[in-house]
């Protein structure tokens, strides 16, 4: 059987994906584990997918690793995605250095514990310099908070005479979300099935092609990423055009 990765044109990659990881408590309930047990099966996957995204040549790859919605969540299932986040830190940015890729925190981090704060800051300074492929990792994030939070920032900036309102276009608009002068989101993937955005990265979804599967993300393969790549390669994408 031909892998999925052999049917994808490497000139036509998306330069940007998006991925709403959703399904890691249902895959642990179906197991009779406790729910942190699919959080942490769902970070294996985080480690895979980053691997497969890099491998061809992906520029940027966001996840959505927690809402500002998930403060909701038991406190115990917040403390794991923590640790989770610390953990994975921990072991993945000797290699996440070395390979040239660079972490971008989007949302507020600093409503995090502080070792958590410290991990992440350690992560953003180590890999600041990295241009090869930037992992965005939506924190504390939330799309309609980004996008107040630009228009606060652009009226201070309008207010302290940097920029004139006449100045606002798109380009400019874009430097004040948490994804700057990234390219905007090609393609959007949802596992756990749910069909929808979840106030995630509305902005830079405007063009996206979507892709929901059922497969819970803890049994997202490389292999179903990289048939996801495939099927958006089979897309038409007009941009409004005929
Ligand atoms: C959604 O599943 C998943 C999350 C809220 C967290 C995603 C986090 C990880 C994959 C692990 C850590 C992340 C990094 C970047 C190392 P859910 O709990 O909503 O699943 P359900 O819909 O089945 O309940």
């Amino acid at each position: 059987m031909t892998s999925n990765l052999e049917k994808i044109d490497l000139l036509k990659v998306p330069k940007h994906i998006g991925i709403i990881m959703d399904g890691n408590g249902r895959w642990a309930k179906k197991r009779f584990m406790p729910r942190p047990m699919g959080h942490r099966e769902g970070a294996k996957r985080v480690i895979d997918i980053v691997e497969a995204a890099y491998n061809i040549n992906v520029k940027s790859l966001s996840l959505y690793a927690f809402s500002t919605e998930n403060w909701k969540r038991p406190e115990d299932e917040i403390n794991a995605l923590e640790d989770l986040l610390i953990k994975y830190i921990k072991s993945q940015l000797d290699r996440i250095v070395k390979n040239g890729v660079r972490i971008n925190l989007c949302g507020d981090y600093k409503a995090f514990p502080i070792p958590v704060q410290k991990e992440i800051e350690r992560a953003l300074k180590e890999t600041e310099q990295n241009d090869k492929m930037i992992l965005n990792i939506a924190l504390n994030y939330g799309s309609h908070m980004e996008i107040i939070n630009a228009c606060k920032n652009i009226s201070q900036d309008v207010l302290r005479d940097k920029i004139s309102v006449s100045s606002i276009e798109e380009r400019l608009f874009e430097k004040y979300l948490y994804t700057n002068d990234q390219a905007p989101i090609d393609l959007l993937i949802r596992p756990g099935g749910e069909k929808r955005i979840s106030n995630f990265m509305l902005y830079q979804l405007a063009y996206a092609e979507f892709y929901f599967t059922d497969i819970l993300w803890p049994d997202f393969t490389k292999e179903k990423f990289y048939e996801a790549i495939v099927e958006y390669q089979n897309r038409n994408r007009r941009y409004g055009g005929l």
